[in-house]
């Protein structure tokens, strides 16, 4: 059993980032305080010790700010202030100072690809003529064909249906055409402008005097566009099946850059980045980050953002879409570390976030079944049972990986996604947009059950949600897992303790062959020089652990010793 491919460890001493797990929580669905359905920033104050108990080192929080919620918050209206639905800033600063006292960090999200339609700016937009500055802020063209009836280009939007809505002038005529890369209701900012980029440094300044620790940058790769907008000749979707998503393949052929997109990866996004590092460094120590969401492919481009002068994250999609598959994952982590090593970076590591299928419910399939973008009641249903025992074992893989790591919120329960929530009830803009091809991402985003008995779970005070949870969500509720041996939140508990015992983050990683095809083996070997054993066994045949190995945690039970179908576990092996 010779170690193959080596990884080397990082310096004892890293900055805190390199090595944090950061756990998501999307401020609508984790914790309401005031029984409107809808959670806010004093619920999340208000439940904060779950995330000391679970041992993570930062919360990312999906946007709060003033938004007319047309997609969920991500669309912007005004970027220094707090949506009443979520609080004020009173309790943004609150949240803030709770979480450093718990010695939690807080990263916020940054929307800068596009505003809300209600951002003053817009309106300023559209009640300006043609050609005026303030049109000059956002992407203003006049149509094609007799009268400009026609979209300036063909570009599409990843919620479907074009890219271009046509606006109707002061006069009341048919006018120019904007670009919206996502909704109607996001239009996109002209990043060639220098007040768009002055505006954002302003902004981020703002949240970095409150205290933040950093920032998740929504849409990284979008904000630079060709320059004449040339029409592309693919449909390019974001969010569903990873084939669909970063790489954008083409009738049959094979996938194509993304940077061949003309409105995603161009270089110019990088000059932004730069500059935005060298803010965010004029705050000093300790390391304020930015981690971008960064849709691209191939890795050697998509960790051109983690440059030492650019931003220190960006989420590993790669790992999040790699099937259930013992050759392919061992073909991703070992294709990701050399990818961040080449750049000096870490790796980072994701299997849920608020815009895709859950990873109980996604393994929960047969391995290789395109990934959907949500789940209806009426499409094939996952096994629910196998999702959760895999989803397990992949969490214990990803946080047994050098580098950083991302959480979603109610993974650490295990779990599923609704696939019960009623088309009527659907919120997510993809539903609609996609003349219901596409159910989009309510699923994963029901409200977290905190206690089985209470109402709405104990999500809040009342039994209003914003999207109902489904009956099953009680059996998964905080209150029927803590203490309880072998539960899934016992698990990451344990996991994530041990994760810092052993100095995981920081540890090297080598490869341990021997065990076939269907393992995924290495050793990480931690700053304390502890060498901890990882074996995942996806295959059919319990495999057996080598002499002396010292069983540390296993996210299932084990049998006769040996380490049966869809179990990873940790031992020291010394
Ligand atoms: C990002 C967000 C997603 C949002 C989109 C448009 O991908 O994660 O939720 O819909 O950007 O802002």
């Amino acid at each position: 059993m010779a170690p193959t491919s080596a990884h080397a460890p990082d310096r004892a001493d890293a900055p805190w980032w390199r090595h944090a797990v950061i756990y998501q929580v999307y401020p609508r669905s984790w914790a309401d305080s005031d029984g409107d359905g809808i959670g806010d920033l004093p619920g999340i104050t208000a439940r904060l010790d779950h995330l000391r108990d679970l041992g993570v080192d930062a919360l990312w929080l999906s946007p709060f700010y003033t938004s007319p919620q047309a997609d969920a918050g991500y669309d912007v209206a005004d970027y220094r202030d707090v949506d009443p639905t979520f609080g004020t800033l009173a309790d943004a600063d609150a949240l803030i100072t709770r979480a450093h006292e718990l010695g939690l960090r807080v990263i916020v999200d940054l929307v800068p690809n596009h505003s809300s339609d209600a951002h003053p700016w817009f309106r300023a937009a559209l009640a300006a003529p043609a050609g005026s500055p303030e049109r000059d802020r956002y992407l203003f063209r006049d149509g094609k064909g007799a009268g400009g009836d026609l979209p300036p280009n063909n570009w599409e939007s990843v919620f479907g249906g074009p890219a271009w809505t046509r606006v109707t002038e002061p006069d009341g005529t048919p006018g120019q055409w904007y670009l919206h890369l996502f909704d109607t209701r996001q239009p996109d900012f002209n990043w060639d402008k220098p007040q768009v980029r002055a505006e954002f440094e302003s902004v981020l300044r703002f949240w970095l005097d409150r205290g933040v620790d950093g920032f998740r940058v929504d849409v990284a790769h979008g904000l630079i566009k060709k320059a004449g907008l040339p029409d592309h000749r693919a449909r390019t979707h974001m969010l569903g099946d990873t084939e669909d998503a970063a790489v954008h393949v083409l009738d049959g052929e094979s996938p194509e850059p993304t940077h061949h997109t003309p409105y995603w990866d161009q270089d110019g996004v990088h000059d932004v980045y730069r500059s935005w590092r060298a803010l965010l460094d004029s705050y000093g120590s300790p390391d304020r980050i930015l981690c971008a969401e960064a849709w691209v492919e191939p890795q050697e481009r998509s960790v051109r953002y983690i440059r030492p002068d650019e931003m220190h994250q960006a989420f590993n999609f790669d790992f999040l879409g790699t099937p259930w598959v013992a050759e392919d994952l061992v073909a991703v982590i070992d294709r990701s570390l050399d990818a961040a090593d080449s750049v000096g970076a870490p790796s980072t590591w994701v299997l849920s976030n608020h815009d895709v299928v859950r990873h109980a419910t996604r393994l929960g399939y047969a391995p290789g079944t395109k990934r959907p973008n949500g789940i209806g009641a009426e499409d094939p249903q996952p096994d629910r049972e196998l999702g959760l025992r895999r989803a397990r074992a992949a969490t214990a893989l990803m946080l047994a990986l050098p580098g950083s790591a991302y959480l979603y919120q109610g993974e650490e329960l295990g779990l599923p996604d609704s696939t019960e929530v009623p088309d009527e009830l659907r919120e997510d803009p993809t539903f609609r947009r996609s003349g219901g091809t596409e159910k989009g991402r309510d699923g994963c985003r029901v409200p977290i059950p905190w206690s089985s008995a209470a109402p709405s779970l104990g999500f809040g005070p009342t039994h209003r949600t914003w999207l109902p949870q489904p009956a099953v969500y009680a059996s998964y509720a905080v209150d029927r897992q803590a203490g309880v041996e072998g539960s899934t939140l016992e698990l990451y508990r344990a996991l994530l303790r041990l994760r810092r015992e052993v100095s995981v983050g920081t540890g090297s990683l080598a490869f341990v062959e021997g065990y076939g095809p269907d393992v995924v083996a290495f050793v990480n070997e931690g700053v304390s020089r502890s060498r901890l054993l990882v074996v995942a066994n996806l295959g059919p045949e319990p495999v057996a652990l080598p002499e002396g190995a010292d069983l540390l945690v296993s996210s299932g039970p084990l049998t006769d010793g040996r380490v049966p179908m869809d179990t990873t576990v940790w031992a020291l092996w010394p």
